[in-house]
């Protein structure tokens, strides 16, 4: 680890190298942010830490300007190791005598290995370390990481039916403990990456969801049938282990806010992400199977897949197929650049904020296939088959209070979306049998 001994500030983008996690690292050197990414890689490639390097660096030297830096961990955020990574990112020093002293030895065991102890800054000229009748010195110990965005679960909504354990290992006690070494290290600016999956069974009700709507309180709607049902709040209104364990996490989040208003904490509710860099060399590109729409579709697009099933036709919706918010992933990336901005300077209204991140519109599954078709120039073959486990048929974002709270909308259109889509999937088709596929 390199020791560093200057004061500069770092943000700590956990999960910096998945989908979104390394589209906020572009934004965040974007605006300035020094970055230290941590990522086990178990869903992405250390290669997407070198193309986010490549564009940012084309950006600044545009601007002729210096790029921040970009420093990086291989770790599993959950790893012991995170510990003296923290401490290599914490500036120390030594100060006057005061009512609970540190005993110099304890000095030395509290740095981390090898940090150069000439580097102790003294708060105190009055302090001598090698004369025995100086004041008893104290260490000071203050993180130079003024911002945490934890990008690192597991997400999949389908694997969490299968692998309950494994989920709520990974994505709720994993981050107690995380929450815990931040909260010893005075680091309490936190931004979660949530879901609008924790609307469970509201996010049928056909009316954008507003951040209060279903999740805590009461509701009812009409459901596709015509049958008016109450939405079951809270946990067991929830489809899956995944959407639990979002709903856990904000809740834990909301309970460390009330015990300790110096937390400030955002909990960004995406709706559908979508989309990737329009540089075509930054996109969704994890080592697991996709089971989300757009991927998928881009299977279908490079000739790995022959056919999109489209999951349910039956929906109360235009054209039968289930409506979505689907919002471009620079959008979202920007949305957290928001929240940190909007939280440093205290326009977050609370110690603990939920916000969705949406467009506010709704789009059909049949609409965005029609998107990408004229888009790519050629044919997605389709099958029409039954209505997925654990789907809705209507789930779209009320996103009035993070463009008031956060002075964030989403700017980038479905068609923007399916242009850059299409840009960073066309360099992955497969050879074609047949003619019109053009590649
Ligand atoms: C969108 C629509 C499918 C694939 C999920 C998670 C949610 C969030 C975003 C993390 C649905 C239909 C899909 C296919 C299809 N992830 N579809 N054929 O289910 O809205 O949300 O991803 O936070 O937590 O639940 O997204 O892209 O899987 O599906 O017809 O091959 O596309 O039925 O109506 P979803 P999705």
């Amino acid at each position: 680890l390199d020791i560093a001994t200057t004061n500069t500030p770092f943000i700590m983008v956990v999960g910096g190298l998945g989908y979104i996690g390394s589209h906020t690292v572009l934004e965040l050197l974007k605006a300035n942010y020094n970055v230290l990414v941590i990522d086990d890689l178990s869903n992405s490639y250390e290669s997407v830490l070198h193309r986010v390097k490549a564009i940012a660096t084309e950006h600044f030297a545009s601007q002729d300007r210096s790029m921040p830096a970009l420093h990086f961990r291989q770790l599993d955020y959950r790893s012991a190791c995170m510990r003296s990574v923290l401490a290599s990112y914490s500036s120390y020093s030594i100060g006057a005598k005061s009512d609970v002293p540190t005993p110099m030895e304890d000095v030395v065991r509290a740095l981390p290995r090898g940090f150069p102890f000439s580097a102790l800054q003294r708060t105190d000229s009055g302090i001598d370390m090698d004369d025995d009748a100086s004041p008893e010195p104290v260490l000071r110990r203050e993180s130079r990481i003024t911002g945490v965005i934890h990008f690192a679960a597991y997400k999949s909504v389908e694997e969490s039916i299968r692998q309950p354990l494994r989920y709520y290992s990974n994505n709720v006690c994993g981050m107690v403990d995380f929450l815990s070494l931040l909260e010893e290290f005075g680091i309490k600016n936190f931004v979660f990456s949530s879901s609008a999956t924790v609307y469970g069974e509201g996010a049928n009700c056909g009316v954008p969801l507003r951040e209060e709507l279903c999740v805590h309180h009461p509701e009812t709607f009409v459901d596709s049938d015509g049958t008016e049902r109450q939405v079951i709040p809270g946990v067991l209104g929830l489809t899956s282990p995944y959407g639990r364990s979002k709903f856990m996490c904000e809740s834990i989040l909301a309970d460390i806010a009330r015990s300790d208003p110096t937390w400030s904490i955002t909990a960004l509710r995406y709706f559908n992400p979508v989309g990737c860099h329009e540089s075509g060399i930054l996109g969704e590109d994890p080592r697991q199977k996709p089971s989300n729409l757009i991927p998928v579709v881009a299977t279908v697009l490079t000739g790995t897949k022959p056919v999109l099933d489209i999951f349910g036709t039956d929906w109360n919706t235009p054209d039968g197929t289930a409506v979505r918010d689907f919002i471009h992933v620079v959008d979202l990336a920007r949305g957290h650049i928001a929240a940190l901005a909007a939280s440093a300077a205290g326009r977050v209204k609370a110690p603990f904020r939920t916000y969705n991140l949406g467009t506010g519109r709704g789009h059909t599954v049949r609409e965005v296939v029609t998107s990408l078709q004229a888009t790519a120039g050629r044919t997605i073959p389709v099958r029409e088959v039954g209505r997925r486990a654990g789907d809705v048929g209507f789930c779209v974002a009320e996103v009035g209070r993070a463009e008031t709270e956060l002075s964030w909308r989403a700017e980038k259109t479905l068609a923007d979306c399916s242009v850059d889509v299409w840009n960073f999937t066309k360099g992955r088709c497969q050879p074609q049998s047949h003619d019109d596929m053009v590649c």
